[in-house]
């Protein structure tokens, strides 16, 4: 039977080990598959027995490269499409058979959505509020959320791109919906734009809501998101919080010192575990009793020899590195002696595809989700 994926911190699988708030889940999803036909008749899963877990409240990052499966996800649990198996359920209850019950509870941009032009923000949202029964008052409340209120009389078509991502935001919010599905919404931004939206994003997040933003960019989910599902080819790599995920992908202290061979050699024999950058900096991954390198002590322990280090800082992998780590099938980490009580097991690197073997699984934290 297949195993499942990197567990991160409490966010687990069954469910039990996560000390899930009084909402419990925003989203699940259990054994979900979906194949499209392909042109020569052979079908490849585009979802395959994906088991998605998203806490309510903060926001969930949902990565993974393009064509992994993301979109085709959240089409379904929007009941866009039909699954060809498997289980969702939004707030406890199963879509798309009880999608009616939850339906207000749930805003999402999927495609970019259609504005007029020639309207304002303002006009084209009362319309919007209208043809959804919500009342008007909603409208202004929705631009102040997304920080449009200034320019929410000027037409659509002169505004930015960032601000038009931002109408659909609040356009999104006019139910006051409690989960919110964004995919891809930085896509095509400019910097500007992309920080407006992930600062509306954790705003959202501040009031209680729950956010699930798809990205094939991680670099920018890392900056946003308290929790994220890594998928690759359809299937669950790994989940849990962003911060134990980072964590459990290694790094240490960087020590650079005038003389990095005899500073290398005085810390091995010490019984430091490290390597030499190719920069020269010499990268600390364990200190002699095993356990995660401390960086005081570090510093001290140099010091007392005589060795002052012009640099000394931590280096944590970035979430890309344990991403391409992961979708190239390596196990997070590197290979190191069996792991001590205080710092994260680390399976063995393996060149292997993925799904050939079980996503490695990642050490349990003792502290809350958030
Ligand atoms: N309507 C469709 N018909 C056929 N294949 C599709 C369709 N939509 C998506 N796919 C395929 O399914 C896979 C997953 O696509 P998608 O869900 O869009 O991934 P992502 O959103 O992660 O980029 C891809 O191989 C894609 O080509
Ligand atoms: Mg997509």
């Amino acid at each position: 039977m297949r195993q499942g994926p990197a567990q991160i911190g409490e966010v687990s699988v069954s469910g039990s080990a996560m000390s899930a708030s009084a909402d419990g889940w925003a989203l699940r999803t259990q054994g979900l598959v979906k194949s499209y036909r392909r042109r020569r008749g052979v079908s490849v899963p585009a979802v395959d027995r994906l088991d998605l877990n998203v806490p309510a409240g903060g926001v969930h990052g949902f990565l993974g490269p393009n064509g992994s499966g993301k979109t085709t996800t959240i089409r379904m649990a929007l009941g866009l499409i039909r699954a060809d198996a498997g289980q969702i359920e939004i707030f406890g209850t199963q879509v798309p058979q009880r999608l009616p019950e939850v339906v207000d509870r749930v805003g999402a941009i999927v495609e970019q959505p259609k504005f007029f032009p020639n309207f304002s923000a303002r006009r084209n949202l009362e319309l919007l509020a209208t043809g959804i029964g919500t009342p008007p008052a909603q409208v202004g409340k929705v631009l102040e959320q997304v920080g449009l209120s200034e320019r929410a009389r000027d037409r659509y078509k002169t505004y930015s791109l960032g601000m038009k991502q931002r109408l659909a935001i609040a356009a999104t919010l006019l139910k006051d919906p409690d989960l919110l599905i964004f995919d891809e919404p930085t896509n095509g931004l400019d910097p500007a734009g992309i920080h407006a939206v992930r600062l509306t994003m954790r705003q959202l997040a501040g009031q209680g809501k729950t956010v699930l933003v798809s990205s094939h960019i991680l670099a920018e989910v890392q900056q946003v998101a308290d929790t994220v599902s890594i998928v690759g080819q359809g299937r669950l790599l790994a989940e849990g919080r962003v911060r134990d995920l980072l964590a459990s992908a290694g790094g240490g202290f960087v020590v650079r010192a005038t003389d990095p061979v005899a500073t290398g050699e005085l810390l091995r024999s010490a019984g430091f575990r490290l390597t030499q950058n190719p920069d020269g900096g010499l990268l600390v991954t364990l200190a002699p009793d095993g356990s995660a390198v401390d960086g005081a002590a570090l510093n001290r322990f140099l010091a007392e020899r005589g060795i002052f280090a012009a640099e000394l800082y931590r280096q944590t992998d970035s979430l890309e590195q344990v991403f391409l780590d992961l979708t190239a099938g390596v196990a997070l980490g590197q290979p190191s002696p069996p792991a001590p009580p205080t710092s994260p097991a680390r399976p063995p690197a393996t060149s292997q595809p993925p799904g050939s073997q079980p996503p490695p699984a990642l050490p349990s934290s003792s502290e809350p989700l958030r």
